[in-house]
């Protein structure tokens, strides 16, 4: 079987020097039960793909270019050529802080592909949303709007995060949803994109990584806060010295 995949987003939580050392002590360590990829700032990307590692690495993001009047814009290519194997697309904080419509996200997607890398998109309904009974319609409409213009064979490549956006820890306060109705969630994305990964997300900790990590359906975990301390990851990834 496939293993699951342990992903940690470690968003500005951490400075480039910080993000190298916690690359490095990671990757000292074995773990033989996911596969595991980190998500570093981008100025902290270069120096951690020169650390050799178990784990592999991921973007937080990126641009649907790859070279031109760009100002601020890091590309596919470029993250590509360092070896990032995921990147993170459609966050909600992207598509809440820097605007981020979901045609800009579906290009995204596909430029992503186009070099080569595995683009994990975000979907999550607000708190509102849910209390107002939305959260199958805003899901649905982010993934077909999300993998707009994708073919069937390239739908098969990308996954598909679950991040209800009032689960996602803030400095680590947030509360994760119930295993029964992320697996309720995963059941719907199964219906809708039925060759997609899917992951979840939203304040996973070592106290409730396995009853996500159980959900049959669940590919794995998409990991914020508790992802960049040392002692939490080694409790979740059970190291091994
Ligand atoms: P969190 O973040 O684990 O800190 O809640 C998850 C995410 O936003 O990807």
């Amino acid at each position: 079987m496939k293993k699951k995949l342990f992903l940690g987003n470690w968003k500005c939580y951490l400075s480039i020097e910080e993000s190298i050392s916690l690359f490095q002590q990671v990757s000292e360590f074995q773990t033989a039960r996911y596969d595991v990829a980190f998500a570093p700032n981008h100025l902290a990307l270069h120096p951690c793909s020169r650390i050799p590692s178990f784990a592999a690495l991921a973007v937080q993001d990126c641009y649907v270019e790859n070279q031109g009047a760009y100002t601020g814009f890091i590309t596919p290519q470029d993250c590509a050529s360092l070896g990032v194997r995921y990147c993170i697309i459609g966050h909600s904080e992207r598509r809440r802080l820097a605007l981020e419509t979901d045609t800009l996200i579906a290009q995204k997607v596909s430029a992503v592909l186009k070099a080569g890398m595995t683009p994990v998109l975000c979907v999550g309904e607000t708190k509102e949303q849910f209390s107002a009974g939305k959260s199958s319609e805003v899901i649905a409409l982010q993934i077909q709007k999300g993998l707009y213009g994708i073919s069937d064979e390239l739908v098969a490549r990308c996954v598909i995060a679950y991040e209800p956006v009032y689960a996602i820890s803030k400095n680590g306060n947030g509360v994760s949803i119930t295993r029964d109705s992320a697996n309720a969630m995963f059941t719907y994305i199964q219906s809708l994109v039925p060759t997609c990964g899917m992951l979840y997300g939203g304040s996973v900790n070592p106290e409730n990584l396995e009853s996500f990590m159980e959900i049959e359906l669940c590919d794995g975990v998409l990991v914020g806060s508790a992802s960049t301390k040392f002692e939490s990851l080694r409790t979740m990834l059970s190291l091994a010295f």
